[in-house]
């Protein structure tokens, strides 16, 4: 039997009015949205007023809720009120991917701790079932790789961009306008609103808990019409993706721009649709489609932990517990397109195993092997003049 869930939430943004959207259109779910905490007291809202509180106490002190729903931008805020409501024994859900990939070791010893479930499907691509899936089918030592398309608003410029002439700043803004892009959209188009799922995404597939400054994550923010030109010349599509994959000593972890080659699934995810492709010892790959971003589809993946919470569901991180796991490295090398200006960054980089080389009046670029580590080490987001992509 399920339980009757009384929640409090928090934020009433493009997730929150999606979730109370969603959560009032399905029938029989024993839930109530009893509380709203907001920020902003003069914001016109389409609920009563009563229903909204601007004192967060209200919520975290009141004992007749039992869930917590947090759904707001600030990372920080949302760690206070996150670790405040577990330690105070609720329920929490959360979609706030940055405060999970940030806070991973503390939020999972107060799960601990505190016996109270934390779920956060909604934290990783979206609409896409993927943690719950990494939990319960794949609770074994089988899986060698996922990769994803893990960020909708980057995926929605390299669509536009790509397939109708719209200029990088035209797609950011209609992603922007759509509720798809961070609030501080630096975060999707460097890759570190993708490196916070992946953070995620490899503790639940390989048990691993790592802090988000060790992943390397470089973006899109620096792509030119030499490197789109290069990719259809080639007949390749450049997508942004989140990688974590098993080798035989270590896990690597990794977001970073990529030419996709035609017979690839996911060259034909489009616009802010995001994607999973699994890599297993025994099923081989398997693939996952859905939205990434927006009210609706994010509000879906909530409401499904909330559902799930009423029957008593928690992650049981039964691979962090097994002994063994495979220790994470950046000691590992990736094969890459790099076009640059200045030569001193080839150096700094230590490209070794250079198979092309290509200079014009115009453009440069290498392919060749880099470390990750060397990748991280010379900030390569900080560079306006370079641009990596992975290519296979
Ligand atoms: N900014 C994020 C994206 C929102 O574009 O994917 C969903 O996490």
């Amino acid at each position: 039997m399920s339980k009757k869930l009384r929640i409090g939430l928090f934020g009433y943004g493009v997730v929150g009015h999606g979730l109370y959207d969603v959560l009032h259109k399905t029938k029989g779910l024993n839930t109530e949205i009893v509380r709203i905490a907001v920020k902003h007291r003069e914001k016109k809202r389409d609920l009563p007023a009563e229903i909204f509180t601007f004192d967060k106490n209200e919520i975290l002190n009141d004992d007749s809720l039992d869930v917590v729903v947090e759904l707001i931008d600030n990372a920080d805020e949302a760690f206070d009120i996150v670790s405040t409501a577990l330690k105070k024994g609720k329920a929490v859900v959360s979609a706030n991917k940055k405060m999970i990939a940030e806070h991973l070791q503390e939020l999972y010893d107060l799960q601990q701790l505190h016996n109270v479930p934390f779920l956060y499907e909604a934290s990783a691509c979206g609409s896409i079932p993927i943690i719950r899936n990494l939990e319960e089918y794949y609770d074994n030592d089988l899986l060698d790789s996922l990769e994803g398309i893990c960020n909708g608003t980057t995926n929605y410029i390299l669509t536009k961009t790509s397939e109708e002439n719209l200029s990088y700043e035209e797609a950011l803004k209609q992603a922007q306008q759509l509720g798809f892009a961070e609030s501080n959209p630096t975060l999707d188009v460097k890759g570190f609103d993708a490196k916070y799922k992946l953070t995620i995404l490899t503790l639940h597939t390989f048990g691993l808990i790592i802090k988000p400054e060790n992943i390397f994550n470089f973006g899109i923010q620096n792509l030119s019409v030499a490197d789109s030109t290069y990719a259809r010349e080639k007949g390749f599509k450049i997508k942004l993706i989140a990688h974590t994959y098993r080798t035989d000593d270590k896990v690597v972890s990794y977001v970073i721009p990529k030419f996709i080659k035609p017979h690839d699934l996911f060259y034909d995810v489009r616009n802010e649709f995001n994607a999973v492709q699994l890599g297993a010892a025994f099923s081989d790959k398997q693939f996952f489609l859905g939205k990434g971003a927006g009210s609706y589809p994010t509000g879906s993946a909530v409401l499904s932990d909330i559902a799930a919470l009423s029957y008593n569901y928690r992650y049981e991180y039964k691979k962090v517990k097994q002994n063994g796991a495979v220790p994470f490295s950046n000691d590992h090398d990736l094969n890459l397109y790099i076009r640059y200006s200045s030569e001193n960054i080839l150096d700094e980089l230590k490209v070794h195993d250079i198979s092309q080389r290509f200079i014009s009046n115009n453009t440069k670029y290498v392919i060749g092997k880099v470390k990750l580590s060397n990748l991280i080490k010379v900030k390569l987001n900080d560079h306006i003049d370079v641009f990596v992509a992975k290519i296979d």
